[in-house]
């Protein structure tokens, strides 16, 4: 990664904390996503920890971070609900639409994200582009259904791999389905994901960022959705 790419990331999750001030209040639990940007915006988040009362987090990764960072992690059944939401993507689109799951925590980051009330998510602007698709679509499948849910992806003009040496904190594999042109995300994430054996996609919208902070040499611009 460049400095400047690294830059941009710490820029975007600046602008988160910024952007979360106000819900930092004694009672507040906050969610946390995972990846490179979640990274830094947990750090930040540590730095603020007498100012909430704790986190949930998407992957066991985020939540080692967060709790060596001294903030305390709850498990999502003991939240009925969150403020806040931040987490970075591997695209996003203009409506907000998102491809997550780079990193493989697709699951949890959906499962935190639809307790919360509001999807903060954090990226340079190299993640934004028009048609989802450029960066491969994650699947979380139950091993057993890998080559059935290859063999579907490929129906649908995609080319899918099982991602090597990589099983998600569920227990399950990922499939990575590249050369999609992904114009219809809602209808194609509901699709996917009533195909047995599927966990989930890492198509995000059905539920989408109501926010996105993007970072660019000019700045960060904040865009609601
Ligand atoms: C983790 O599973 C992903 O959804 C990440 O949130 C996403 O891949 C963005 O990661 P980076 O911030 O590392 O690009």
């Amino acid at each position: 990664m460049t400095l400047d790419a690294q830059a941009l990331k710490q820029a975007a999750a600046q602008a988160a904390i910024d952007y979360i001030e106000p819900w930092l209040t004694p009672d507040a639990v906050i969610g946390v996503g995972t990846g490179s940007t979640a990274d830094l915006f947990i750090d930040l988040l540590c730095a603020k920890r007498d100012r909430f009362k704790a986190a949930v987090a998407s992957s066991e990764r985020t939540a080692k971070r967060l709790r060596d960072g001294g903030v305390a992690v709850l498990e999502l059944d003991d939240v009925a609900s969150m403020p806040v939401y931040v987490d970075g993507a591997d695209e996003i689109n203009a409506q907000g639409e998102m491809i997550k799951g780079g990193g493989g925590a697709l699951t949890r980051e959906k499962i935190v994200a639809s307790v919360s009330e509001r999807f903060v998510c954090i990226v340079d602007a190299s993640k934004q582009v028009d048609v989802l698709g450029r960066f491969p679509l994650p699947i979380e499948v139950i091993p057993m259904a890998q080559a059935a849910i290859i063999r579907r992806c490929e129906a649908l003009g995609g080319q899918a791999s099982v991602r090597q040496g990589f099983v998600t904190d569920n227990g399950n594999v990922i499939v990575d389905v590249s050369g999609l042109s992904i114009r219809n995300a809602a209808e194609l994430e509901a699709r996917i994901n009533h195909w047995p054996g599927v966990v989930t996609n890492g198509l995000f919208a059905l539920e989408k960022a109501d926010v996105a902070l993007v970072a660019s040499r000019g700045g960060v611009t904040k865009v609601e959705y």
